[in-house]
């Protein structure tokens, strides 16, 4: 779709029509209110997003994504960014903490470098601080997130089963949080556990 300004009388009768620049806007939207056409532009920008080799964004990886906030970047009318935050709860130094966990990161290849994926993390970052203790993530991008603010949980981690602490030793290194201002004094070499969840846990 394209945004164009209203044609407008210039003195000598003359007509010009004016093109705005198309300004990414950061859209919040809850899964609920996802239309059915937004789910599959989406999950077309996943699949191209991570490809169909062993990283393909799956069924099950969807199925994190949702239940939450989605930050939506549309530019000219075209989905090209977005972000899901879904809250867990992170259990570390005796905290139980109500936590911003953060999904399905992914910005259109063709316009990645572009500070898009940036602009959904800030808008990402700003409701994590009104909402939750803290945010959490899981990633090897650790450059793109820590420009941001976020800092690698350096401690264990292991998820609670129903028969008890797992360690998951494989994520260890990989979890990242982001300090929110009602976060407690934290620890970052403390051990630290999620709830479960099928699939990956982190
Ligand atoms: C990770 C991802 C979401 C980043 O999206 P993006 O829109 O390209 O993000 P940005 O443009 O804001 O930043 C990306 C990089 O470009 C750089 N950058 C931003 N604007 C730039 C510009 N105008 N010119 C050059 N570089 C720029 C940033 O410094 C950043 O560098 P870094 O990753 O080394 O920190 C995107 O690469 C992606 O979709 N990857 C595949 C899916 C994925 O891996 N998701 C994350 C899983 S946790």
């Amino acid at each position: 779709m394209t945004v164009k300004g209203s044609a407008s009388d210039e003195g000598g009768g003359r007509y010009l029509a004016r093109t705005k620049p198309h300004v990414p806007v950061v859209r919040r939207v809850a899964t609920d209110d996802l239309s059915s056409e937004e789910i599959r532009v989406l999950r077309e920008l996943f699949a191209t997003a991570w490809g169909s080799g062993s990283e393909a964004f799956t069924d099950e990886d969807w199925g994190h994504a949702v239940g939450g906030m989605h930050f939506i970047l549309d530019q000219g009318g075209t989905i090209l960014s977005h972000a899901s935050v879904v809250e867990r709860e992170l259990h570390t130094g005796g905290h139980r903490l109500p936590t911003g966990y953060v999904e399905a990161v992914a910005t259109e290849p063709s316009h990645h470098r572009q500070g898009l994926g940036s602009a959904v993390m800030r808008e990402v970052d700003a409701y994590i601080d009104q909402s939750f203790q803290l945010g959490a993530l899981g990633t090897d991008r650790f450059a793109f997130y820590e420009r941001l603010g976020w800092v690698v949980w350096k401690g264990p981690t292991s998820v609670r089963t129903d028969s008890g602490l797992a360690r998951t030793t494989e994520e260890d290194g990989y979890v990242l949080v982001r300090l929110a201002p009602t976060s407690p004094e934290l620890d970052l070499s403390a051990p630290i556990s999620c709830d479960w969840r099928s699939g990956d846990v982190w």
